[in-house]
């Protein structure tokens, strides 16, 4: 196997943690610089466990700021980039979308400018692997499912973003032949998401026994897939993906909050030894978030069929692994949730 420079940005939050970590241990040829600014989301403990591998770099740096970026691409010679750094939550883009436009469009422009200054004079095995999410689609009614030919629809600053980042990659690959590859994936769950995603929000609420905060009616619809699989899909789609393609991955998986969050609730109970229904009655419907897309699903059989990827485990199965681990790591827990989250959910929701 040819050795590789991969460039992964965000490795340091949520899903680029579990990428960083499968790519070092699988690849111990490959050189692997994480590349991450570290804000609020972005926490080097989840990689406590690879930090040393000799085939592993930490760089700390912002994308937003392209000197600094064309002189890391020039200094290490990177072939490959699996780009996830972003601004991820949509409640924060509804109350901050210029910082949304900065990270995830100007930041992805500087990453895209960067490698097509340093490899225009030969595309051959080079790669700008691009993360995006379902919610560029925007929103589906009670069927249907987005497939890579869905036209684009976002309605949140967030989503909106994440297509404009999007199209410039595609437009980059077509205007100047930069090879790329983009998927676009529903919601994820797992060890290490920071807690203001409704999964790990709400195991953190029912554990210091809070409010569980339901937006509108709690019919909304999300597809979840555990974030060890995305990780595997993304593996798979950067060695025998096509050039110029997309990948819809999602986990077949579909849920309406309100059931996913009772669910969680009796699971809880068990694990927590309380009686049934305890943390039920923490449930809470509190004001709909603005824009608020009613379901998200995902057809993902091309990467199924093309690439042969399939979630490897249940909800039930994910659901268990996440909140075991949420229960084994309650310093991490406290870590992120000091400080400064006060203030963010003191803001979100009193
Ligand atoms: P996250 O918020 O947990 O992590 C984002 C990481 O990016 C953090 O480590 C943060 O420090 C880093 N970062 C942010 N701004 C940066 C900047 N300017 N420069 C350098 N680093 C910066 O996000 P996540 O949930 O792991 O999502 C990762 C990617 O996957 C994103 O592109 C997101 O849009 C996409 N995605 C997420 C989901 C999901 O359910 N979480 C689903 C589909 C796609
Ligand atoms: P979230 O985890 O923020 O992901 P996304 O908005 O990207 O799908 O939210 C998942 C669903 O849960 C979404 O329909 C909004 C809802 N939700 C709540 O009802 N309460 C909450 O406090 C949060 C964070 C989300």
């Amino acid at each position: 196997m040819r050795n590789k420079k991969i460039l992964i940005t965000g490795g340091a939050g949520f899903i680029g943690s579990h990428v960083v970590r499968l790519l070092v241990n699988k690849y111990p040829n490959y050189k692997i610089y994480n590349l991450d600014t570290l804000t609020y989301a972005g926490n080097l403990e989840n990689l406590k466990d690879i930090e040393r591998a000799d085939n592993y770099s930490f760089l700390k740096a912002d994308i937003n700021d392209a000197d600094l970026i064309h002189i890391l691409f020039k200094e290490h010679q990177f072939d490959s980039v699996i780009h996830l750094a972003a601004e991820s939550h949509v409640d924060r883009s509804i109350s901050d979308p210029l910082a949304f436009v900065k990270t995830n469009v100007i930041g992805t422009m500087n990453l895209l400018n960067a490698a097509l200054e340093n490899w225009k004079d030969n595309f051959q095995n080079k790669l700008f692997y691009h993360i995006s999410t379902d919610e560029v689609y925007g929103t589906l009614g009670e069927t249907g499912l987005f497939t890579e030919t869905t036209a684009y629809d976002p309605n949140s600053p967030y989503s909106a973003s994440k297509a404009g980042s999007d199209h410039f990659v595609r437009a980059y690959g077509e205007t100047y032949g930069l090879p790329y590859i983009i998927s676009n994936c529903s919601n994820n769950y797992g060890p290490n998401q920071f807690p203001e995603k409704l999964i790990p929000l709400f195991i953190n609420n029912i554990v210091n026994k809070k409010e569980l905060p339901v937006y509108g009616d709690g019919k909304y619809t999300r597809d979840w897939l555990f974030v060890k699989d995305h990780a595997e899909a993304i593996d798979l789609a950067f060695h025998k993906g096509e050039i110029k393609e997309t990948y819809n991955i999602g986990g077949f998986n579909e849920w309406q909050n309100i059931d996913l969050i009772q669910l969680l609730c009796e699971i809880m109970d068990k694990k927590l030894n309380r009686n049934e229904g305890d943390s039920a009655k923490l449930i809470t419907y509190v004001k709909d978030r603005p824009g608020h897309d009613k379901r998200y699903a995902i057809d993902a059989s091309k990467i199924n069929k093309e690439l042969g990827w399939k979630p490897s485990v249940t909800f039930e199965e994910g659901l268990e692994k996440t909140i075991d681990w949420y229960l084994e790591n309650e310093v991490w827990l406290k870590n992120v949730t000091s400080g400064k989250y006060q203030e963010y959910y003191d803001k979100q929701y009193n």
